[in-house]
C-alpha cells in the first residue's frame, strides 16, 4: 500500500542529487539547467545517503580490525549494509547471503557463473536471454560447455519480453543438461520487464536454476527473491546488481545467492579476511559467508553508501517509485509516438509489456550519435547512444528496419549503422524532464536540416559541431578544486 510519507519523500528527493540541478553552456552560449536522462548507465549520487555515509567516516576503520571502537562500528555498519541488501530483496539471511564484489554487477555475474559451473558439473549448458547486457552473457559462455540464446516474443522493432515457449522448448531439447538461465529482470535498452517468477518456475521444473540480473530494475520497480504469490517454486536462486545503478556511485556490485549453492564452491580470490589458519605449507578457508567470498579489505564506505541509498528507497516505497516511473513512461510514449519519424524500440503495448522508465529510440534521417549530441548541445539533455553493450538484442531489433531502408546493406554496413538513443529516468527526474525531451525531439524532427547541418564527422569518425568547441573540460579541475579547498582550510 502506498503512504503519504512515501509520496512526500519522493517529491523531496527529486532535488537531492549531486549534479541534479547542474548547469552547462549550450552551443548558443546560453547556460541552462541540464536534465540527467542517463540513469540506466549510472545513477546520480543521492545526497542524504551520501551525507549519512560521510558521517560514518568519523568512525571509519578497516573491518579486519575488531577491538577498538571505530573497528566495532565499522564492522557493524558493514554487516548492516549486507543485511540492508537482503532486506531490500526480502531475502531470509538463513537461506541467502549477500556478497559485495567489484565495482558493478559484472564481478558478481562472473563469480556466480564460476560458482554454479563448479557446484553443478553434471549440467554443462546454460541458457541466456537475447536481451542481456554483455556482462550477463559472456561470463556464462566462458564457464560452460555450451550456451544457447533464448529469443523474445515478436520480431524486429516489436520485440517483447523473453519468449516462454522458446524457453520451454530449449529446456526440453537439452533435458537435464542446463545449469541455469541467465536473464535480466528489465532490459537496459528498452526497459521491458521480464516475468522472472514464471521463468524461475519453468527453470526449476527442469532442474535448472535462475540467475537474475537486477541491475536495471532494483532502483525502478519492486523485486524480491520470493514471488509475491508465495509459490516456493518461483523463488529466485541468485540476483546480481550494480550499486552505482541505485544512486550510490563508487559502491560495489552485489551478489545475493542461496547459501546452499555457495557451500559447494571453493573461493577463487584468496587473501586476508577469508581464512581460518595459514601455515607455511597449507591453509584453511573460513566457512563463514560472506567473509569467505570477500578476500582483502572491502569497499566499506561504498557498501555503506549503497545500504543508505537502499534504505531511502525502502522509506519511499518501491511501489511508489514504480508508480512515478509509470507516470513518466506513459507521458513519454504519448508524446513521442505522434512525432513523425520516431521509432521507440520494443513492443509499444505497455499493458502487455510493462517497462521501467527507460526507452531507446531513433529519429529517421538523423544518426543516433548526432541526435544524442544535438540533445546535449542544444537542449541540455544528457542521454546515451549506440548499442548499450547489448549488441545481439539491438541488432535483432534494428536489422529489419535497416533492411527496409536499404535492402542491399551488407554486414559491415549494418554493424556501422546499428545504434539507438536511450533516455532513462529515475528519482532525479519528473514529468518536466519528460516534457523537455518530447519538446526537444519534436523541435529537431520539425527542423532537421537546421540541426544536422551544424555537424560534421571528425577524423575519428565521430560527429562534432562544425563551429563551436565544447567547453566540457572547463567544468572541473582536480588541482584547482583541491587548491581552493586547501586554501580555505588554511584561512580558517
Ligand atoms: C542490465 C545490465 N547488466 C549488467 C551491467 C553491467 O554492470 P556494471 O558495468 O556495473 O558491472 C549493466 C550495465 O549497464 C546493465 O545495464
Amino acid at each position: 500500500m502506498t503512504t503519504a510519507t512515501g509520496h512526500t519523500l519522493l517529491k523531496n528527493i527529486k532535488n537531492s542529487f549531486f549534479g541534479g540541478q547542474g548547469e552547462y553552456k549550450l552551443v548558443t552560449g546560453e547556460v541552462t539547467e541540464r536534465a540527467y536522462l542517463d540513469s540506466a548507465a549510472s545513477c546520480l549520487m543521492m545526497k542524504p545517503a551520501f551525507e549519512a555515509s560521510t558521517q560514518f567516516l568519523e568512525h571509519y576503520s578497516n573491518t579486519h580490525s575488531d577491538t577498538h571502537n571505530s573497528a566495532r562500528i565499522s564492522n557493524s555498519m558493514y554487516s548492516w549494509a549486507h543485511h540492508k541488501v537482503l532486506d531490500f530483496l526480502g531475502a531470509d539471511a538463513k537461506e541467502y547471503t549477500c556478497i559485495f564484489l567489484g565495482s558493478g554487477a559484472t564481478a558478481g555475474i562472473n563469480r556466480v557463473a564460476q560458482i554454479l559451473s563448479q557446484s553443478r558439473p553434471d549440467k554443462p549448458g546454460v541458457l541466456i536471454s537475447l536481451m542481456e547486457h554483455h556482462s550477463n552473457d559472456l561470463p556464462h559462455r566462458q564457464y560452460h560447455e555450451f550456451a544457447e540464446h533464448i529469443g523474445c516474443e515478436g520480431e524486429g522493432v516489436e520485440l517483447g519480453s523473453v519468449c516462454m515457449e522458446d524457453l520451454d522448448k530449449a529446456f526440453k531439447r537439452h533435458e537435464n543438461k542446463i545449469d541455469y538461465l541467465a536473464v535480466t529482470a528489465a532490459s537496459n535498452v528498452t526497459g521491458i520487464i521480464n516475468p522472472v517468477y514464471d521463468i524461475a518456475k519453468m527453470a526449476h521444473e527442469n532442474d535448472a536454476l535462475v540467475v537474475i540480473d537486477a541491475s536495471q530494475i532494483l532502483a525502478h520497480s519492486p523485486i524480491t527473491v520470493n514471488s509475491p504469490d508465495g509459490d516456493p517454486a518461483k523463488s529466485l536462486d541468485a540476483i546480481v546488481f550494480s550499486g552505482h545503478k541505485v544512486y550510490a556511485p563508487g559502491s560495489p556490485g552485489a551478489l545475493v545467492i542461496r547459501r546452499s549453492l555457495l557451500e559447494k564452491s571453493e573461493p577463487v580470490e584468496l587473501g586476508g579476511g577469508m581464512v581460518k589458519t595459514v601455515f607455511k605449507t597449507e591453509y584453511s578457508v573460513s566457512d563463514q559467508f560472506p567473509d569467505r567470498e570477500e578476500a582483502g579489505t572491502p569497499n566499506i564506505f561504498g557498501s555503506i553508501n549503497l545500504g543508505m541509498a537502499l534504505d531511502v528507497m525502502m522509506r519511499i516505497g518501491m511501489d511508489v517509485i514504480a508508480e512515478h516511473e509509470k507516470e513518466m513512461l506513459s507521458l513519454l510514449f504519448a508524446g513521442l509516438k505522434d512525432i513523425d519519424g520516431v521509432t521507440i524500440y520494443g513492443n509499444n503495448c505497455l499493458k502487455a509489456y510493462a517497462r521501467t522508465a527507460t526507452i531507446s529510440f531513433n529519429l529517421a534521417d538523423v544518426d543516433h550519435e548526432m541526435l544524442a549530441l544535438i540533445l546535449n548541445d542544444h537542449f541540455n539533455l544528457a542521454v546515451r547512444n549506440e548499442c548499450f553493450c547489448a549488441h545481439p538484442y539491438v541488432r535483432e531489433m534494428i536489422l529489419l528496419q535497416l533492411w527496409e531502408i536499404d535492402p542491399d546493406l551488407d554486414e559491415v554496413e549494418i554493424e556501422a549503422k546499428k545504434g539507438m538513443v536511450r533516455a532513462s529516468f529515475g528519482l532525479n527526474n519528473d514529468i518536466k524532464d519528460v516534457r523537455r525531451l518530447i519538446d526537444a525531439i519534436a523541435t529537431i524532427a520539425a527542423n532537421k536540416p537546421f540541426y544536422t547541418d551544424q555537424y560534421e564527422m571528425d577524423d575519428q569518425s565521430n560527429y562534432a559541431h562544425k563551429s563551436v568547441k565544447s567547453d566540457w573540460h572547463t567544468y572541473f579541475s582536480p588541482e584547482d578544486t583541491l587548491a581552493a579547498l586547501l586554501n580555505t582550510q588554511h584561512q580558517r
